[in-house]
């Protein structure tokens, strides 16, 4: 990812030692807090092993009547500490560095909140997120998530199916692409005052990726609304790409006939793929996609094709050239 252009395998692959060294010290301090309360101390033992997961993080409510996933939308995999996934984050509007977007979410302000449905649809219009979502059920979807960094979570979010959105917005037979945009206001997100990349941040698929039902508009993550850093209110999740197709804080849902431009794309062609399907089998320039450090492990696993969701989505790609189309 990395605008700067600068960043190695050893760069990529050991970020997770980070998150371990965050851990280890957070750890030693949960220790001693708890050995300074005299009540809890007599229990002796470990610590609560949830103790830092026990509260959400700030502005975040809990979602209630969230239809469960059923298997083909789960993964049985452990799920990544609600910790981990809502402080190493990649929202360069927020920041660039993996902790920046936590710290600096409270400047997001996500009510009210709008999105405009716009280009060949039946009736182009600014909708309130709440009629946006209000036909719909709420469902848990539990993905993996893979980053092009080489970094990976399982994430249980909570969201309604992109399909059944664009469904009702009814498209016109031009409808061929989907092109989505993040809000743009640099007092509320700073990121976007330097020339990172080319703001607003944009995203987009073939209307046969929109419409396919791993395809997910989230509002949560584990039972809660999405916390600022992570794309609150609205977000995609695309799980068989890599995590730059999954644009956060989204204002604009465009159908269209022409390919969209898109940010990472538009800044490094030869880097980032419209596409952008985890193939292990095609490097990034600078580093190998054959592994993934799993966030919380010690060792890296193979990547999967397709994040492991092929046996649902590799039709959609017959008969192309996928490292061509990268
Ligand atoms: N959306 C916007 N608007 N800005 C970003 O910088 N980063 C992308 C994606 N969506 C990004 C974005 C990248 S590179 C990844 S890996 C995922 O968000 C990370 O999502 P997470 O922070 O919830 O794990």
């Amino acid at each position: 990812m990395n605008q700067i252009g600068k960043l190695s395998e050893r760069e990529v692959t050991d970020r997770d030692l980070y998150l371990r060294r965050r851990d280890f010290l957070a750890t030693g301090a949960r220790a001693a807090m708890l050995a300074s309360l005299p009540g809890l101390a007599a229990c002796g033992g470990d610590p609560p092993a949830q103790a830092s997961e026990a509260s959400p993080p700030a502005g975040t409510r809990a979602l209630a009547h969230v239809v469960p996933a059923p298997e083909r939308f789960r993964t049985d995999e452990p799920q990544t500490p609600r910790e981990d996934a809502t402080t190493y984050n990649n929202f360069y509007e927020l920041g660039t560095d993996k902790d920046d977007p936590a710290r600096n979410a409270h400047r997001l302000r996500t009510q009210p909140w709008s999105v405009a449905l716009e280009g060949e649809i039946a009736k182009p219009g600014l909708v309130p997120l709440e009629d946006l979502l209000r036909p719909h059920a709420l469902e848990e979807r539990i993905y993996r998530l893979r980053c092009v960094e080489a970094w990976s979570m399982v994430i249980p979010w909570v969201g309604i199916p992109l399909g059944d959105v664009l469904r009702r917005m009814n498209p016109t037979s031009k409808a061929r692409y989907v092109a989505f945009e993040t809000l743009y206001d640099p007092e509320q997100l700073p990121g976007q005052k330097r020339r990172v990349l080319d703001w607003p941040y944009r995203e987009g698929l073939r209307i046969d990726e929109a419409m396919h039902p791993l395809t997910l508009l989230a509002v949560g993550m584990y039972g809660e609304t999405l916390p600022g850093q992570n794309g609150a209110p609205l977000r995609l999740v695309v799980p068989w790409k890599y995590g730059f197709k999954s644009i956060k804080s989204i204002v604009s849902i465009r159908l269209q006939a022409d390919e969209p431009v898109t940010s990472w794309n538009q800044s490094a062609p030869g880097e980032y793929g419209f596409y952008a399907n985890v193939n292990p089998e095609v490097s990034h320039p600078r580093w190998s996609q054959a592994r993934e450090r799993r966030i919380g492990d010690w060792r890296k696993r193979p990547t999967l094709a397709f994040n492991g969701y092929g046996d649902q989505v590799a039709s959609l790609y017959a008969g192309m050239d996928l490292r061509r189309n990268y």
